[in-house]
């Protein structure tokens, strides 16, 4: 049958291979119309590890979760890289940003690495405080002014807020604003830019999963322009108009102009990526982390016990008469119950897809078995496995707060399965050598993000008994999901 051409056959000494149905898409819409279901019915049938086409590609699945360190150990016969830089160009828009092929020499990890870690994070950290103080408060002032209730979608604010402050940290602001009580028109104008700019995010966000499987820009007409303005409005030209921008982004403008031959576009398109990198997943993350916090009182008076103490601690009023709370960055490492609660609303919602090629034919070594690997297949792991295992985590799909404490209260590190100990238990940022750079300020700003809420606001739910969403899993693969519906909150600012 003509369909049939193509396919491949398994060979010997290679997993075993699911085809599926259709000509070239393989296993694809099985796969993606519910990934999880989907490896746990092969992993039943095959075992811990066995290859699916999906779209043309040959995907190896490992399963188990001692075999995950396979894959770093053996990172010389595995391409991380060319996957994401192919996938970045693809989706951004910029031109190829592989050494190899000539348009830059920056190393982009090495610049990711040194502007969101170390000491860079600290004035991270310190800028993102005083900006989401800024937008709770000073720029939300007409919504807030009274001491009524304000009813909004959750998903809606968490939007809002994470996107307004996190743009403000990472490329500065429009106008030397000194934060007055009263929005100048000046912060007015710069407050509708960045709600412009959210709009065109979401508008491309949206089509970023088909962008990833290939399909090209232009069959999305809007998307297309959504993704040309947020280019403009990161254009060189326009960045240097902005005051107290981030080393990240000032690092990044530097190596655009002195390493590269992109145009000025493309140097933008470069900074597009990276506002999506430090959003698309941040947002949802935050997102489930209150609602979670406000579905569970017992984690409501835990979290806020421990903002409390740590304000306490640190000789921090809270009040609203324009002074900010600080937090550094060790007060901020020092809250193991915000951590826990963030983990495990991220082990809950994530499900993200870590991916190598293989450099050249070659044979994987796996605990107590190895499988010959074909040049140009892909090895891929995929975490949620992992997140939802009974096994690992007793009753996986439910959320508790302290599921990462241990018993004297501090961070829990050893999970079991098969009374083994596992190295891998927590995956949301990725794992080896191409883990999420940006790792350690999400966390940050997430806990700093639940710190303001619960010192300015009280907060609830419109409706306590409301069912918890469900993930959207159109996007499985690449982070953390979203929720598939919003759910209605209110809140207002507490008497101080
Ligand atoms: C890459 C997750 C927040 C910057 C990644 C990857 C994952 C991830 C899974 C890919 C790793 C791999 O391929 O194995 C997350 C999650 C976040 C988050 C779950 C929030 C909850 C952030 C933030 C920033 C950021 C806030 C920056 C400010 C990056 C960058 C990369 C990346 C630049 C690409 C790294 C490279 O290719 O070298 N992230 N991320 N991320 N993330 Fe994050």
């Amino acid at each position: 049958f003509w369909f049939l051409r193509g396919r491949r056959r398994r060979r010997r000494g290679e997993p075993p291979l699911e085809n599926g149905f259709l000509p070239y898409l393989g296993c694809a819409l099985q796969f993606s119309a519910n990934p999880l279901e989907f490896l746990r019915e092969k992993q039943k049938k095959h075992g811990h590890i066995f290859t699916c086409r999906v779209a043309g590609k040959y995907i190896h699945f490992l399963t188990d979760p001692f075999s995950y360190h396979a894959l770093i150990r053996q990172g010389k016969h595995l391409d991380w890289k060319k996957f994401h830089f192919a996938t970045s160009a693809k989706a951004f828009g910029h031109g190829s940003i592989d050494p190899a092929e000539g348009n830059t020499t920056e190393n982009f990890h090495q610049t990711f690495i040194r502007t969101l870690q170390g000491n860079a994070l600290d004035a991270l950290i310190e800028a993102m405080m005083e900006n989401l103080q800024y937008v709770m408060l000073q720029s939300r002032t007409s919504k807030l002014q009274s001491n009524a209730w304000v009813t909004e979608g959750l998903y809606k604010f968490c939007c809002q807020v994470m996107f307004e402050s996190g743009f403000l940290t990472l490329f500065g602001t429009e106008f030397n604003s000194n934060h007055d009580k009263n929005l100048s028109s000046k912060q007015e104008t710069e407050r509708a830019h960045i709600l412009n700019a959210l709009e065109n995010f979401k508008e491309f966000d949206r089509i970023f999963p088909a962008l990833v499987a290939g399909l090209p820009i232009h069959l999305f007409k809007s998307a297309h322009s959504a993704r040309e303005k947020l280019g403009e409005a990161l254009l060189h030209k326009n960045l240097l108009k902005r005051d107290n921008r981030s080393e990240l982004v000032t690092l990044r403008m530097f190596l655009n102009d002195t390493l590269s031959t992109f145009d000025d576009m493309e140097k933008a398109k470069t900074h597009v990526a990276v506002l999506w990198a430090s959003q698309a997943n941040t947002i949802p993350a935050t997102f489930w982390s209150l609602f979670y916090l406000l579905k569970s009182p017992e984690a409501m008076r835990a979290a806020t016990k421990e903002v409390q103490s740590i304000l306490e601690s640190a000789g921090e009023k809270i009040s609203l008469d324009g002074k900010h709370i600080s937090l550094n960055r060790k007060q901020l490492d020092n809250m193991p119950v915000l951590d826990s609660i963030i983990k495990e609303a991220m082990r809950l919602s994530s499900a993200s897809m870590t991916f190598r090629v293989a450099k050249e034919d070659f044979t994987l070594h796996l605990e107590n078995d190895f499988y010959n690997i074909r040049s140009d297949d892909i090895v891929a792991l995929y975490p949620q496995l992992l997140h939802f295992d009974p096994e690992i985590y007793a009753d996986p799909m439910t959320f508790k707060y302290d599921r990462f404490l241990n018993e004297n209260g501090e961070e829990k590190t050893d999970f079991y399965r098969n009374g083994r100990k596992l190295k891998y238990y927590y995956m949301p940022f990725g794992t080896g050598i191409a883990k999420c750079p940006g790792r350690l300020f999400a966390v940050h700003e997430i806990k700093q993000f639940l710190t303001l809420i619960f010192s300015y606001f009280e907060i609830e739910l419109a409706d306590n008994n409301v069912q918890c969403p469900s993930l959207d899993q159109s996007r499985a693969g690449l982070g953390i999901l979203q929720p598939a519906n919003d759910i209605d909150f209110r809140y207002r600012l507490k008497c101080l």
